[in-house]
């Protein structure tokens, strides 16, 4: 059965809309991210989240459609991100793709936001097989997820403050750098001098697979404060001091969890994901052991409207629709899922 899904993102500050058919695979897709309008205020603002939105969604499926040559009709179906994420931009695309599915007479789909990053992987051209453990890295969330099917999932540890994108995001704006902060805290690091500061690896001392990265945060402030008009270079060595000691403690806690698990597979998504050094470090870490990781093409590390379109499609083919009219959840445990 030929199944061609339109995916609708829209949980934070990107308005992703993309077309996944799963025999072809990803046939379109369209971004807009709202990151020079948040940059303003140092974060994202959820109201102008929301509005910007509703502004983005229908240029973007005309865009979508007009660069695919598919039509309307030829969609069998809309998957949309149901949560978790701020319930005002959540409501924007789901009420959107709710329209669109009643207008087209499909069946539409509220899909796991943290599904989406954890099946992204399967957009590259290498593809995981199951069972791996996967390593979530977002804005929001840190986890270690043991997956043995979609919807199969078991949470091993996860960040009991800040999220591993969150501290990189928080460091780096108390050191002065743009919204948001992750990438731009890892191109500083690359111009940093090693063991000028030592930053703590919170949690690896203890068992367990939980992490901790808001102590980290408070090291790099203090450290900030010290510093007598800190110059480029004192802010390239912290940010390099912050990005090892959080990437180590990511690298330690999955090689920890495939140990405790005995799989031999890593998947690592969420916006973190895209950082070189992360990948760097796993990949000698994973080799060393004859271990693979995967990674989700460079592109859909961060939100998209791909990965929503993917997930919601190996759902819809399943059997899987709305049965509600609509339920948004702002908050939402990845192991609630059903299995498939
Ligand atoms: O998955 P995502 O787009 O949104 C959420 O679901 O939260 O992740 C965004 C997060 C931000 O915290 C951002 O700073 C971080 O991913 N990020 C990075 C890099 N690129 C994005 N963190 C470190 N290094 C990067 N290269
Ligand atoms: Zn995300």
């Amino acid at each position: 059965m030929l199944v061609l899904v339109l995916g609708i993102e829209s949980s934070c500050d990107e308005t992703g809309l993309a077309l996944y058919c799963t025999q072809q695979g990803l046939v379109g897709h369209q971004l807009h991210s709202q990151i020079d309008m948040h940059a303003l205020y140092g974060g994202v603002v959820p109201e102008l989240a929301s509005r910007d939105h509703i502004q983005r969604l229908v240029p973007l499926l005309r865009a979508l459609l007009y660069a695919a040559k598919i039509e309307a009709k030829q969609i069998d179906a809309v998957a949309y991100t149901k949560g978790p994420g701020l319930v005002g931009a959540l409501m924007t695309g789901a009420c959107f793709a709710k329209s669109l599915a009643s207008a087209w007479q499909v069946p539409a789909l509220g899909v796991h936001h943290m599904e989406g990053h954890l099946l992204a992987p399967m957009l590259a051209a290498q593809s995981p097989e199951f069972p791996f453990v996967a390593l979530l890295v977002s804005g929001g969330h840190t986890q270690l997820v043991a997956v043995e099917a979609i919807g199969r999932y078991k949470l091993l540890g996860e960040s009991l403050d800040d999220a591993a994108g969150e501290a990189f995001d928080k460091s780096a704006k108390l050191m002065g750098l743009p919204y948001p902060g992750g990438p731009h805290l890892a191109k500083r690091a690359l111009q940093g001098r090693p063991d000028r500061f030592r930053l703590p690896r919170p949690m690896l001392d203890r068992p367990g697979l939980d992490f901790s990265f808001s102590g980290l945060k408070t090291a790099v402030r203090t450290h900030f404060q010290a510093l007598d008009d800190p110059s480029e270079q004192d802010i390239a060595d912290l940010c390099l001091a912050f990005e090892q000691a959080a990437i180590d403690t990511l690298v330690q806690k999955s090689i920890r969890a495939l140990k405790q698990t005995g799989f031999k597979t890593l998947v690592v998504a969420g916006g973190v994901s895209a950082n070189l050094y992360l990948r760097n470090q796993l990949e000698q870490a994973m080799c060393k052991r004859g271990w693979q990781a995967y990674y989700p093409p460079m592109e859909f590390c961060t939100d998209n409207g791909a990965m929503i379109a993917l997930a919601g499609a190996l759902r819809l083919q399943a059997g899987q629709y709305d049965q509600l009219p609509l339920a948004l959840l702002a908050r939402w445990p990845l192991t609630d899922l059903q299995e498939l």
